[in-house]
């Protein structure tokens, strides 16, 4: 996959989020993508209006991801896996799994529960299968955390970032590490493409 020289890297967070929690998040990997040089991020929401007749029908969604250089995905969990209207949109996306149409793109994951080990792996497990079946090359967390509870990190998964809400607040370390994330994803973007940032 090539870029023109010159061009921005493009990384796009699709997302979905019932009560907000997750779309905090999304704000804040966002604002860490946002801030490598060459980067371009833009957050896009999955919304149950998108969902007809238990379809998804956003294509314009679909087709951003078809220009992204890197997709970050992020869903609350919901009963130990990833929301259905996450999924509908995944379902969705079978005609580009069929021709490969992601294939080289990086993709990585994030994921909010209210407890601090409510199966929030399971979202993130069933992101990076998602990206596998379409052929994305998926960029972990690489922070050996969960050590100190007000750390980056602090609850010490490394598969993506999993944060713990307490009712519609994310702790600022969580959302600290959020930051860190859409950056080291955007970097890894750039090196994909043989950037370096100025
Ligand atoms: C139906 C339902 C199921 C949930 N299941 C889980 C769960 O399995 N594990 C967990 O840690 N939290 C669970 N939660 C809590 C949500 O993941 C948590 O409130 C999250 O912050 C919501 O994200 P949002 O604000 O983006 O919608 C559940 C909440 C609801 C309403």
């Amino acid at each position: 996959m090539q870029i023109s020289p010159g061009a921005m890297v493009t990384v796009r967070i699709i997302h979905h989020s019932v009560t907000g929690t997750t779309s905090r998040l999304a704000q804040a990997v966002l604002e860490g993508a946002a801030g490598i040089r060459g980067c371009r991020a833009e957050v896009l929401a999955i919304d149950g209006a998108d969902i007809v007749n238990g379809k998804f029908e956003n294509d314009a969604m679909l087709r951003s991801v078809d220009t992204a250089d890197a997709v970050i995905f992020g869903c609350p969990t919901l009963m130990g896996g990833a929301s259905a209207q996450f999924k509908a949109f995944a379902d969705a996306s079978s005609d580009r799994w069929a021709a490969q149409r992601w294939e080289g793109k990086l993709c990585a994951g994030f994921t909010v529960g209210s407890c601090a080990s409510g199966d929030q792996l399971a979202t993130l497990l069933y992101f990076t299968v998602l990206a596998a079946q379409h052929g994305m090359l998926w960029v972990g967390l690489n922070i050996p955390g969960g050590h100190d509870p007000q750390g980056r990190n602090r609850l010490g998964a490394q598969l993506g970032l999993i944060a713990q809400s307490t009712g519609t607040t994310v702790p600022t370390v969580d959302l600290d590490t959020a930051s860190y994330f859409g950056a080291r994803v955007a970097q890894k973007a750039m090196s994909l493409h043989g950037r370096s940032q100025a």
